[in-house]
């Protein structure tokens, strides 16, 4: 991390008000390094919430706005002294791309969660905006915070798999497996509707996830794809559950599973990639370990916090072995990057591109490419063939 300049950064957050699930996270992952800190916020979609929801969290009255229209005028009309560093955007979908395109064009860096905007178009746009204005755009795909998950990366990238043959990726939940949305569940509720969610259900909530780790990991290009996706809860439009056979520029094939109503299944997001001289298998819910299957010999476990690990590995870690870490500090080590980066272009510098590692506008663009590729083909059936 570069030690310039010699002050906290500066956030807003627009969305993560009370009863709102992800803002928190992204509060607790900033806070963990203790580099920035919330000074400025548009927190829900009603004003009333908005500025009940910043009083919770101590924000200046001034600074508490109902709107972020009203965010960005401000920061706008403040001194420099006093603006903000950048802006988190944590509300559903479909107000992403209206206000990240806000913030980049005046000139602020920005963290967007994930999946980016609705369209390509509106991703085109985007990723144009923020090569114009020069700013930072970091993409929460936080799973590529795990240190382990930066361990298999370095594994593939230094060949230590071979020539990669097979990646098996999939995202299971059960918490849709019911009509949620019909009892008033509001992470359910935009998540369930084309209007808010986009054009895919699952697919984008969690297999944009899938399609991220995947492609960090391994550096794949997906070719073309081959996608069934269903709504498999009665009354339900959006997609559930999906599944896609992949092909890869250079051969590779895969197969990627997104599904949320897999019944009492929790967070299960799960990697495994094949290649001429070896295998390895990670799991989001045992983020710590990471096994190697290598041809000559037995299984080994390799786990965070090991000394023989890369250095991008080691640096992601913030406790010896053995003291649990997990979603939060991948989530922490996100914005760490994201933050390095910011600091760096304060200071004129070049960021380290070790500690300057995430996800950005481009593969946020990438993933909304994806999705729209796999709806695509879904609507298709010219795969299928009669029993
Ligand atoms: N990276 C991850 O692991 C992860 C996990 C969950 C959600 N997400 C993403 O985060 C986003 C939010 O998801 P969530 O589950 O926290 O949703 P949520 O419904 O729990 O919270 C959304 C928040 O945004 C606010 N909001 C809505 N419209 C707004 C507006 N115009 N201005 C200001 N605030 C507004 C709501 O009032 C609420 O506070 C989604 O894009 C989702 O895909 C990412």
């Amino acid at each position: 991390m570069t030690d310039t300049p010699s002050r906290k950064l500066r956030y807003a957050m627009v969305g993560g008000g009370r009863d709102a699930f992800i803002g928190a996270v992204h509060r607790h992952a900033i806070a963990l390094d203790g580099q920035a800190e919330l000074v400025a916020g548009a927190l829900s979609s009603s004003p009333e919430k908005a500025r009940a929801s910043g009083r919770d969290l101590f924000l200046a009255d001034d600074r508490n706005h109902g709107d972020w229209q009203a965010l960005l005028a401000d920061e706008m009309a403040r001194p420099a002294h006093e603006r903000i560093d950048f802006v988190s955007i944590v509300t559903p979908n479909h107000v992403h791309f209206p206000v990240a395109q806000a913030f980049v064009e005046a000139g602020f860096h920005v963290v967007c969660d994930k999946p980016l905007v609705h369209t390509s178009a509106q991703a085109d746009a985007l990723v144009a905006a923020v090569k114009r204005q020069g700013t930072v755009f970091g993409v929460t795909y936080n799973y590529t915070g795990y240190p382990m998950v930066r361990q298999a990366r370095a594994m593939v990238q230094a060949g230590e798999l071979g020539d990669l043959r097979k990646v098996v990726v999939e995202y299971n939940q059960g918490w849709l497996a019911t009509h949620l949305e019909a009892e008033g569940n509001k992470q359910a509720g935009w998540r369930t509707d084309p209007a808010k969610s986009g054009a895919a259900g699952a697919i984008g909530d969690i297999g944009s996830h899938a399609e991220n780790l995947l492609t960090t990991v391994t550096g794949l290009e997906i070719e073309s794809l081959c996608a069934d996706l269903g709504a498999l809860v009665p009354g339900r439009t959006l997609d559930d559950d999906g599944s896609l056979l992949l092909r890869f520029a250079g051969g590779a094939r895969g197969v990627l599973v997104a599904s949320q109503i897999h019944t009492g299944v929790e967070n299960d997001l799960r990697l495994r990639i094949s290649g001429t001289r070896g295998t390895l298998d990670w799991r989001q819910e045992q983020p710590s370990e990471l096994v190697h299957f290598p041809p000559e010999g037995p299984k080994r476990i390799l786990t965070r916090g090991s000394p023989w690990l890369c250095e991008s590995a080691r640096r992601a870690s913030r406790l010896p072995s053995g003291h649990p870490e997990g979603f939060l500090e991948a989530f922490a080590n996100v914005y760490a990057g994201v933050m390095a980066d910011i600091r760096a272009r304060l200071a004129g510098q070049a960021a380290d591109p070790i500690t300057a590692d995430y996800p950005r506008v481009e593969d946020g663009a990438r993933g909304v490419r994806f999705i729209e590729r796999t709806v695509a083909s879904a609507a298709s059936t010219a795969k299928w063939t009669a029993w």
